[in-house]
């Protein structure tokens, strides 16, 4: 067969629509390559969180925008940090607590008990060690009885001057420090009723029975706590380094009872409960 030719006109016709069509082709290319890649280096490091262990996938949305706003943090503080709440206001995104009547209950700006919540098994604490009237749950009197007295064996003088309170006593206590300070004043140093973790019957507030708690830290009780309180099971709950964490001011007389193992693990690897518990 005679292979027909076209001529010259219509050729150019040809290869100038051939040539349009890859044009738009490429151009309707292009754009997706860029969004793909700003996905990719999205996914890049959601590929690198997940890798941490206390990741959470619910809170991916929440890791990314933290994340951008805070680039100089570290992926695991960028973890940590979100799962403890930090990425929202205090007293936002609130939610009951966990764990009632555990050890490990957490009550602090994000997470709450009710107004009728009573911790179980509240025992007087025994004034040798205490100001009168003073109540913890058992384990934890029983413990904070023990490291009072380990203290006094080693000359020393550690009294709890507060310790379990109640839902009301704390909106006294609040109300009464606003009334001082003023709210914002008021809410770095004291908690909102339902937020304060005295409400747990877990957390005590000592001094030597000579100076002021405010001054507490100044005292040799102090550096003993320091070294000791762990081993009863008891850490530092606001400390002077993580005042962005417990979003308080630092306490130095204010201690948690958590448990041995668990306060073994916080005091060494310097965490705040808070951080102990984004982590696992
Ligand atoms: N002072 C601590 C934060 C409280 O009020 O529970
Ligand atoms: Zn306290």
């Amino acid at each position: 067969m005679k292979k027909r030719k076209l001529k010259k006109g219509p050729k150019l016709i040809l290869i100038m629509i051939i040539l349009l069509i890859i044009g738009i082709g490429i151009l309707s290319i292009l754009p997706k390559e860029i969004s793909k890649k700003e996905l990719t280096s999205e996914e890049k490091l959601v590929n690198k969180m997940q890798k941490i262990s206390y990741y959470r996938k619910e809170n991916k949305n929440r890791y990314l925008e933290y994340q951008k706003k805070n680039k100089s943090l570290s992926l695991e503080d960028i973890i940590t940090q979100v799962n403890i709440g930090i990425d929202k206001p205090y007293y936002t995104n609130t939610k009951p607590s966990d764990n009632l009547n555990t050890n490990l209950i957490l009550v602090n700006k994000y997470n709450y008990v009710t107004e009728d919540y009573i911790p179980e098994n509240l025992e007087p604490l025994d004034t040798n060690y205490a100001r009168s009237g003073m109540q913890l749950v058992k384990d934890a009197k029983e413990a904070f009885e023990k490291l009072s007295q380990s203290a006094k064996n080693d000359g020393m003088t550690i009294l709890a001057m507060s310790s379990y309170r109640s839902y009301d006593y704390q909106v006294n206590l609040y109300n009464n420090y606003v009334k001082t300070d003023g709210k914002e004043a008021a809410d770095t140093y004291s908690a909102r009723a339902g937020y304060s973790e005295h409400q747990t019957g877990l957390a005590a507030d000592v001094y030597n029975g000579e100076v002021p708690y405010t001054s507490f830290e100044e005292t040799e009780e102090f550096t003993w706590m320091q070294e000791n309180a762990y081993k009863y099971g008891f850490i530092l709950r606001f400390p002077k380094d993580k005042t962005n964490i417990t979003g308080y001011q630092y306490e130095s007389w204010h201690y948690r009872y958590v448990g041995k193992e668990v306060a073994k693990e916080i005091h060494e690897n310097n965490l705040t409960l808070e951080e102990y518990l984004a982590k696992k």
